[in-house]
């Protein structure tokens, strides 16, 4: 394996940028290859069959991009799929879960809201990520596919975004929630929306940050990380058709791309 070898990263579409931009952010000299799988989002509603075949379908395509670690940016694709991906393939995979541990920690209330993609909720692993902190706080979890879609349409900047947040959140903030967990990758692109809502004394959990300083521990572990001094390039790939595709990734990435469809 080479240094200079390409980080995979990949989500079931758009979502995912928001751990690519904080990789972006921490490891700028890596070159990255991003992959969004739009013909089969959303994940949230779909089998843990299904994610899983996906999943090998994408780890398989991108270590053929000679990719050197893998990036799940996707809570659901994570808790359903990580174990399998790992026992199948060596390089250094890494995901993203959900935070509740600092939410726990961080909660004066000891009541704390998760929101995330229904099968995220649903799975095992998510099962045993809150019985873990169940006796320190009381966990409240609200499923939110309408998320998905005002990012993938870009309009989670919007007065109907807003809306939308109220109707998921204020049950949680009459609840007594201190703590909203952002338990699904897309959710990132909503906090401007969702501080609108939660105002000052509530606190957003969101791991991108965390989970690009986890890639950064694995590479320097592993001696991937690419020492050079020159800025890293991105490639992107989708498996949907569409110049809207061209747009939405562009426009959450801030940056032109260039995409390719498989
Ligand atoms: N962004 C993904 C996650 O973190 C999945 C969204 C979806 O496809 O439903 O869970």
């Amino acid at each position: 394996m080479q240094r200079q070898q390409p980080i995979g990263i990949f989500d079931s579409g758009v979502g995912g940028l928001s751990i690519g931009l904080a990789i972006r952010g921490s490891l700028a000299s890596e070159n990255l290859v991003y992959f969004a799988d739009l013909a089969f989002a959303p994940y949230g509603i779909k089998s843990t069959q299904v994610i899983n075949q996906r999943c090998e379908y994408i780890v398989d395509f991108l270590l053929q991009q000679g990719c050197k670690a893998i990036v799940i940016a996707c809570n659901t694709a994570t808790v359903n799929s990580i174990n399998n991906l790992r026992a199948k393939f060596s390089v250094p995979i890494i995901g993203v879960e959900p935070g509740i541990k600092p939410a726990a920690e961080q909660s004066k209330t000891r009541v704390i809201g998760i929101l995330a993609t229904e099968q995220t909720l649903q799975s095992d692993s998510f099962a045993q990520l809150t019985a873990r902190f169940s006796q320190q706080v009381e966990i409240l979890s609200v499923a939110c596919p309408k998320f998905v879609t005002l990012v993938e349409s870009l309009k989670h900047n919007t007065d109907e975004a807003v809306t939308v947040v109220e109707q998921y959140i204020n049950p949680l903030l009459a609840a007594g929630c201190d703590q909203i967990i952002l338990g699904c990758t897309h959710f990132s692109f909503l906090r401007s929306s969702i501080e609108k809502v939660i105002g000052t004394d509530v606190d957003i959990i969101d791991t991108a940050t965390a989970v690009a300083l986890q890639l950064e521990h694995r590479l320097n572990q592993q001696g991937l990380q690419n020492l050079t001094k020159a800025k890293g390039e991105e490639k992107f790939w989708t498996s949907a058709q569409g110049d809207e595709v061209v747009e939405s990734i562009a426009s959450l990435w801030g940056d032109e791309i260039r995409l390719s469809t498989v």
